[in-house]
C-alpha cells in the first residue's frame, strides 16, 4: 500500500520517473493514454502559445512554448531528457504553491493528476497563482479524479483513495469549480470521462 505523506510522495514520484507512464497505464486499465488525448483536445495547444504544464512529471504538453513546473528534482531530470530535442519544452525545478513571479505571461495553463496532489490549504492560493499567470483571454484546463461523482464511480474513486491516495482523501470536499470562481475564473465547462471517474475542467479567465 503507498500511504505516503506529501514530502514522500514527491520522493516516490521522483524515484517512479522513468517507470511513472507505465505504472499510470496499468493503475488505470490503459485508460491514462485516451484520457490524456482528450484533455489535449480540449487544452488544443496552438503553436508559439505560452504554455504551462503545471506539476509536469514526465511532461505532457508538447505543442507551443512549453514551460513545466515541478517539484520533484529527478522528475524534472527525465523529462529534460525525454523533450531535450524539442527546444520549445522546457522544465523549471519549482513549488507551484508558492509565489511564481508570472502576470499576464501564459495562453494557457495545462494540470493532470496533480490539483488533487497539492495540500488542501494550497489548492486555492494555486488557482489564484494560475489565474495572475494567464493572459487576459487564457484558459486553464484540469485534468484530475472526479471527486464529486456518484453511485459505483465514487464507490471505486474512494476505494482508490483509501489504497493510494490515503492523505489525499480531504480531495473529496474539495469543490473545484467553486474554488475556479473564487480565483476569479468565468466560463467554467466540465467534461465527464470514463463514467464520471476522471472529469476534465476547461476554465477562462474572461
Ligand atoms: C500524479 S503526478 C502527475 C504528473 C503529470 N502531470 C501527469 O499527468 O502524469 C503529480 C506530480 O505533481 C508533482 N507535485 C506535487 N506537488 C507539487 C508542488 N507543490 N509543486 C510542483 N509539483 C508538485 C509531483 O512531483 C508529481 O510529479
Amino acid at each position: 500500500m503507498l500511504i505516503l505523506n506529501t514530502h514522500n510522495r514527491i520522493d516516490y514520484f521522483g524515484k517512479s520517473a522513468p517507470y511513472y507512464d507505465t505504472i499510470l497505464s496499468l493503475l488505470t486499465f490503459r485508460q491514462y493514454a485516451k484520457f490524456q488525448k482528450r484533455a489535449m483536445e480540449v487544452l488544443s495547444p496552438q503553436p508559439g502559445e505560452k504554455i504551462l504544464d503545471l506539476c509536469s512529471g514526465t511532461g505532457r504538453v508538447e505543442e507551443g512554448e512549453v514551460l513545466g513546473m515541478e517539484l520533484s528534482t529527478n522528475m524534472v531530470e527525465f523529462a529534460k531528457e525525454r523533450y531535450e530535442e524539442l527546444k520549445r519544452v522546457v522544465f523549471l525545478h519549482k513549488d507551484v504553491t508558492k509565489p511564481w513571479g508570472y502576470q499576464n505571461y501564459f495562453d494557457a495553463i495545462f494540470t493532470s493528476y496533480a490539483i488533487h496532489e497539492l495540500p488542501e490549504k494550497k489548492r486555492l492560493s494555486t488557482l489564484e497563482h494560475s489565474y495572475q499567470a494567464l493572459k487576459e483571454k487564457g484558459r486553464m484546463v484540469i485534468a484530475d479524479f472526479n471527486p464529486q461523482g456518484s453511485g459505483i464511480a465514487k464507490t471505486i474513486l474512494l476505494a482508490f483513495f483509501k489504497l493510494f491516495e490515503r492523505n489525499n482523501l480531504n480531495f473529496f470536499s474539495f469543490d473545484q469549480n467553486e474554488m475556479l470562481r473564487k480565483a476569479g475564473f468565468k466560463r467554467i465547462e466540465t467534461f465527464p470521462v470514463l463514467a464520471g471517474l476522471f472529469q476534465i475542467t476547461l476554465a477562462q479567465k474572461n
